[in-house]
């Protein structure tokens, strides 16, 4: 039996629509910096006493769509070692799931890196990253710690995620504003296929994310915050934006996420770098220097409560328990 750990990532350019849902493939490239917080560990064991898999997520059996990608990801595997006999999962989920926290990125990439190596394959991390993406698609970026790209690509193998930094050497992180941890009414699988489908937007959102990417690498090379938070602020509306524009349409923002993000405005005026970013879900990510965190944290609590409010720093990639 084999135990994996995967952290869970926030994109700062995010991946938002697929152009291919089989092989999991996006419009554009996407960044994010992986965490030290939230994380998911899996273990996965091949046996012939077992007819079918066996998935538990904390401790419950794996349903749905869930279950079929966690199934696609274990055939790939059967596949490529040879291996007939069925697994038996254990995930546990160190993350508030599915509520905008990316729980699917940790969980597919510990599944993905448990299961290779229980099945004696021996993958590289560009390997890792193609198959945990065939679960979910942020979970390509999370096999690597700290700064990663994932090239959109074209096919199978040549979408894939990459290092652009790890580990971090310059002081950034986030402070998580959790508005609602419920799980969210439109999941992100669905939320993107929705405005692919109808938003006259989209076209717009995958030609400004894409340009958005080198210039998000030169900024976290030369760890310029500044240059970063403002791409990342504005990708980050321009994605929301989608959803305005589809038919029908929806949003995940609340009433808090938008106080939030207004704060955050704020508190940049008074002179103070930080900058928010919005995920599938409610929950804010403001991002700014570790030495700014108290300050920021303050001035955000008349309006969060100080347990809502959680500090990530950058985390490792996959690693073997
Ligand atoms: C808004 O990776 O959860 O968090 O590939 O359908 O599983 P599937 O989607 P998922 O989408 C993440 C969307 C996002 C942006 C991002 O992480 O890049």
């Amino acid at each position: 039996m084999i135990t994996a750990r995967a952290h869970t990532n926030i994109a700062f350019l995010k991946y938002w629509g697929k152009k291919d849902s089989n092989l999991i493939l996006p419009y554009n490239d996407s960044i994010s910096l992986t965490l030290n917080k939230f994380y998911t560990d899996t273990s996965v064991e091949f046996t012939s006493s077992m007819k079918e898999d066996e998935i538990l997520v904390d401790n419950q059996p794996l349903t749905g769509s869930g279950l079929k990608r966690a199934k696609r990801v274990l055939e790939l595997i059967r596949q490529k070692s040879g291996i007939k006999a069925s697994a038996v999962v254990h995930s546990t989920n160190h993350v508030p799931t599915t509520a905008g926290l990316a729980s699917s990125a940790s969980a597919f990439a510990a599944l993905a890196a448990a299961g290779a190596k229980a099945a004696n394959l021996h993958l590289t991390d560009k390997e890792l990253s193609i198959l945990a993406r065939h679960g979910s698609g942020s979970a390509s970026r999370s096999i690597f710690g700290g700064f990663v790209q994932w090239h959109a690509g074209h096919d199978d193998q040549s979408s894939y995620a990459q290092s652009i930094q790890s580990p971090v050497n310059w002081d950034i992180n986030l402070i998580t504003a959790l508005v609602d941890t419920a799980q969210k009414k439109v999941s992100s699988t669905n939320g993107m296929q929705a405005v692919v489908e109808t938003s006259p937007f989209f076209p717009a959102w995958v030609k400004s994310a894409q340009a958005d990417i080198e210039p998000m690498k030169s900024a976290i090379l030369n760890k310029n915050l500044a240059k970063l938070g403002a791409i990342a602020e504005n990708n980050a509306m321009r994605m929301h934006a989608t959803t305005f524009g589809a038919v029908p349409n929806f949003t995940y923002f609340q009433p808090q996420t938008l106080a939030i993000i207004e704060a955050v405005r704020n508190i940049r005026k008074q002179g103070v770098e930080c900058y928010s970013t919005v995920d599938a879900g409610p929950n804010v990510k403001i991002i700014c220097a570790s030495s700014d965190n108290d300050l920021i944290m303050e001035k955000l609590e008349p309006i969060m409560g100080h347990n809502q409010l959680l500090v990530c720093k950058p985390g490792p990639g996959v690693t073997y328990r």
